[in-house]
């Protein structure tokens, strides 16, 4: 290795400069930077010698030496925005480009508003203790309806228009369907669990229907399942007239009413007082003069669905309910039509 000296420092650092200023391209400056700063760059390998040196010279050349470094790295620099500067303004004058002028806005998406309405419905739940599971969309026959106390030939079967999947199983029959419901993870839930059981299950559904303002052919649900030990009606109401006033303002009241669903007993609907009128009735859009507004099926799990998973029936008991959450959204924000939420019309959708 050869010593270094003042003289040697003076000449690479020279060398270094006389390029630097003949440069027009960024890569060029890179290379250069390579070629004299880099780990094995001339200047570099030159200072590696300084060892060599006694003590004396060695201070003093290595002083030299570092001052060379900052100014290569300095001149560098200095190159380096230059360059920057000269190509904006050349772009400016040869190609026409107004630098001044402000950014093209970048676009941000949102999120789809029966998307918000689901985390906002799983939320308050989720704040009660219930964990959000899913399912798939498309079923077995035997959990959709059979294990929900819906056996074939049913006349409750007609509850639900099918849309069923072109398949036949070796007995020739059409086992296999697009969910109707989310009540099929009742089933399956239980079925993976002992209890306690507290689950939260948001999906898509299907049925074989003609659309209209408030009918499509695919939705969403929201299925909700509790099953413990000493589970009663009065945790139903607890847990649904909560998760009302969670969505719909701390004033409001509910209203259960017997209904009819194969896999509960008793079956109710469940109706929260009108939070446009205030339960008043008088002319009103909303609740169309009734002052009241359905919002969700519901009932205590029926025994036979329990016992199909081969829960002890004296043991255990439960609540279910399933909602739509398009119709929360429609009600909450006022929309007329649930085929607004399928059409990807961006008018509709900005608003949310
Ligand atoms: N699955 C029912 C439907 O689609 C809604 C429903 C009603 C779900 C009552 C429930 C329930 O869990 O208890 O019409």
């Amino acid at each position: 290795m050869t010593q270094p000296t003042a003289q040697s420092i003076e000449d690479i650092t020279q060398k270094a400069l006389v390029e630097l200023a003949g440069f027009e391209t960024t890569e060029q400056l890179d290379q250069w930077r390579v070629t004299y700063l880099g780990r094995r760059g001339e200047l570099t390998t030159i200072l590696r010698g300084l060892s060599q040196l006694d003590l004396n010279d060695r201070r003093l050349i290595g002083a030299l030496g570092n001052q060379a470094k900052t100014t290569l790295e300095e001149s560098l620099a200095s190159r380096t925005q230059g360059m920057s500067e000269t190509r904006l303004a050349r772009a400016a004058s040869e190609e026409r480009i107004d630098v001044t002028l402000p950014g093209r806005p970048i676009v941000t998406g949102g999120l789809h508003p029966t998307t918000q309405i689901i985390r906002e419905i799983c939320g308050a739940f989720a704040g009660m203790g219930f964990s959000v599971i899913e399912g798939p969309e498309v079923e077995w026959d035997h959990y959709n309806f059979e294990m929900l106390n819906i056996p074939s030939g049913h006349p409750a079967r007609d509850m639900w228009n099918t849309l069923w999947v072109d398949y036949r199983d070796e007995q020739g029959q059409q086992p296999m369907l697009l969910r109707t419901h989310t009540s099929p993870m009742q089933a399956r839930v239980m079925e993976s669990m002992e209890p306690p059981v507290r689950v939260i299950v948001p999906g898509k559904c299907y049925r074989y229907e003609a659309t209209d303002a408030t009918h499509e052919w695919h939705f969403y649900q929201v299925e909700g399942l509790a099953v413990d030990e000493g589970i009663t009606f009065a945790d139903l109401k607890g847990t649904l007239f909560e998760f009302a006033k969670r969505m719909f303002g701390d004033e409001r009241k509910v209203r259960f009413r017997c209904d009819y669903f194969p896999f509960v007993e008793p079956g109710v609907d469940m109706s929260i007082d009108c939070f446009a009128c205030q339960g008043d009735g008088q002319g009103c859009r909303i609740c169309r003069d009734s002052g009241w507004i359905e919002i969700m099926g519901a009932g205590m799990v029926h025994p036979k669905v329990l016992a199909g998973v081969g829960y002890d029936t004296e043991k255990y008991t439960g609540f279910a309910f399933g909602l739509g959450p398009e119709r929360i959204a429609m009600l909450k924000y006022g929309i007329d039509d649930i085929r607004h939420f399928y059409t990807n019309d961006l008018r509709f959708l900005r608003q949310f």
